[in-house]
């Protein structure tokens, strides 16, 4: 059976989980569930990012043990993911056992090819970036993202020879034009690699709160160093061969523009250092803005996931989502967009179909489904390449034309008419609208899961027996057997009124 591994990034957990978190971990959550319906083993992994000073310092603000802050604040993420629905097969956290295991021993193979040499560093550091800060980049002594005065660090670390893998690592991008998308994040991984990359000092001097170097307890490795590496301490890579072996590389890593160097260019280094294959893909989107802003805690800008989805429920956060900004592109949000959307899309478009026909064939055909016809309305081949290639906001516009075709197809035969003429063309008509509602279902199914299983409910059909079929099969058009009985219920997209 094929396998898809897919990754977000692990979150730093002295932030609360807000919108544009969510963007990432459901865009990962709507391609595991697109590969698990095609029928992969899906491996879908999310966690938190837990060592650092910053842990230390926003633990004791908030009055307690860094250990305890941790769990709770790690505990806080998960319960998010798990009240959006989403699907993880794991969750990892970068105090795990496990995952520290995992890098001893990658920092031993490191070591051992001859990468880790000792140095002395010195250079302005964001707390928030967990990374050093140009002078060129710096604005005002200040942080350009988070706004915040940066430090001055002159310490002895080890460093890693990241320039050493230059000349492979573009190689590698050649050789591979999908290695890192879109194509303007590849343009600008290939100037950072061939004109900035230098050398990085991978460990701290003075950090209480991280994973010892080993060999040297007097320093603690460099965040970003560590919490690379959890995309394969997940998997087994310190002990469970079998299920390493089965799963990497990764298939998927996605991840936000803003930390595509640490993605593309110092992972993949540290993984050729290692001697392991580099994961096939990485997928960086664009930022989710307010007015034009980035939303970060530090902005105070954050719009909160769960609120909304209590609002309009998961799957219309979801839709939007994906629907409002093309998958790789900058976006903002506002609330009047989401209710817009809401109100026509989702409402009009998909909620009136649903019940328009479901009212007809309980008027017309004592609510049983007539028999199969050849006629049909679809367009799966170009769903199905659009959502192979995570463009979703093309994937949706397909599948809404679809629903609008439908729309435009009822007023075009005109039921009611055709009621008093020709009852055969009637059932026809319907059949060929329950069908593609049924069809529906399974486009959406990855997106707006619970909208999928609620139409396939009121086309009187068992949703976890839908969800069981072979794609390939569930897809043929006349899956809808002949006298099924519609349980027309409530409004899938009720009135909502907020603004
Ligand atoms: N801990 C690191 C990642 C380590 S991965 C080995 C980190 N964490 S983070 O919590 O600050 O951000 C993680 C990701 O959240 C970003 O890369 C991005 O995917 C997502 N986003 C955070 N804010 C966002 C927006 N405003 N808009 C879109 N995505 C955003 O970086």
């Amino acid at each position: 059976m094929k396998k898809y591994y897919i990754t977000t990034p692990i979150y730093y957990v002295n932030d609360k989980p807000h919108l544009g978190h969510a963007y990432t971990t459901i865009a990962a959550d709507i391609l595991a569930r697109w590969h698990r319906m095609r029928g992969a083993e899906v491996y879908f992994l999310t966690g938190t990012d837990e060592n650092g000073q910053k842990n230390v310092e926003a633990a004791s603000a908030a009055g307690l043990g860094v250990e305890e802050y941790v769990e709770k604040m790690s505990a806080r993420w998960q319960e998010t993911w798990d009240s959006l629905g989403l699907t993880n097969n794991d969750f990892i956290r970068t105090t795990e056992a496990r995952h520290k295991k995992t890098v001893e021993k990658f920092f031993k193979a490191v070591q051992k090819k001859g990468d880790i040499y000792q140095g002395e560093y010195a250079g302005w550091y964001c707390q928030g970036c967990e990374a050093f800060v140009t002078e060129s980049e710096a604005e005002d002594g200040k942080c350009p993202i988070h706004q915040k005065p940066l430090k001055k660090i002159k310490e002895k670390n080890y460093f890693f020879k990241l320039t050493a893998y230059q000349d492979k690592l573009l190689a590698h991008i050649k050789k591979n034009p999908d290695f890192i998308r879109p194509k303007a994040r590849r343009n600008e991984v290939v100037s950072y690699i061939k004109n900035f990359m230098q050398d990085i000092s991978i460990t701290r001097e003075g950090v209480e709160w991280g994973i010892p170097v080993p060999g040297d307890s007097s320093q603690v490795l460099y965040v970003w160093f560590d919490a690379l590496i959890n995309y394969i301490s997940a998997i087994g890579f310190a002990d469970k061969k079998t299920k390493f072996k089965k799963y990497w590389p990764a298939d998927l890593h996605l991840v936000g523009k803003d930390i595509i160097k640490f993605h593309c260019a110092l992972w993949p280094a540290m993984l050729m250092s290692a001697g392991l294959p580099l994961p096939k893909q990485i997928f960086a989107h664009g930022y989710f803005t307010i007015d034009g802003k980035k939303m970060s805690k530090s902005l105070g800008n954050v719009v909160d996931p769960v609120e909304l989805s209590n609002i309009y429920g998961p799957d219309t956060v979801r839709y939007f989502l994906l629907r409002e900004i093309s998958f790789g592109q900058d976006g903002d949000f506002s609330a009047a967009k989401l209710q817009k959307r809401y109100e026509q899309d989702l409402a009009n478009d998909l909620g009136n179909l649903l019940q328009r026909v479901l009212a007809m064939v309980e008027k017309y055909l004592d609510a049983k489904a007539p028999k199969p016809t050849r006629e049909n309305i679809e367009n799966w081949p170009i769903i199905i390449e659009a959502m192979d290639n995570l463009d979703f906001t093309r994937a949706l516009d397909e599948i809404w034309e679809v629903i609008r075709e439908a729309n435009r197809f009822i007023d075009q035969e005109q039921p009611w008419k055709l009621v008093k003429v020709d009852s055969k063309r009637l059932a026809a008509v319907l059949y060929i609208l329950l069908e593609t509602l049924r069809n529906i279902g399974w486009m959406l199914l990855p997106i707006m899961p619970t909208t999928s299983e609620e139409v396939w409910r009121q086309l009187g059909l068992e949703p976890t027996k839908e969800k069981q079929k072979k794609f390939s099969q569930a897809i043929k058009w006349g899956g809808l057997k002949q006298g099924v009985k519609i349980k027309k219920g409530k409004s899938l997209f009720p009135p909502i009124d907020v603004l």
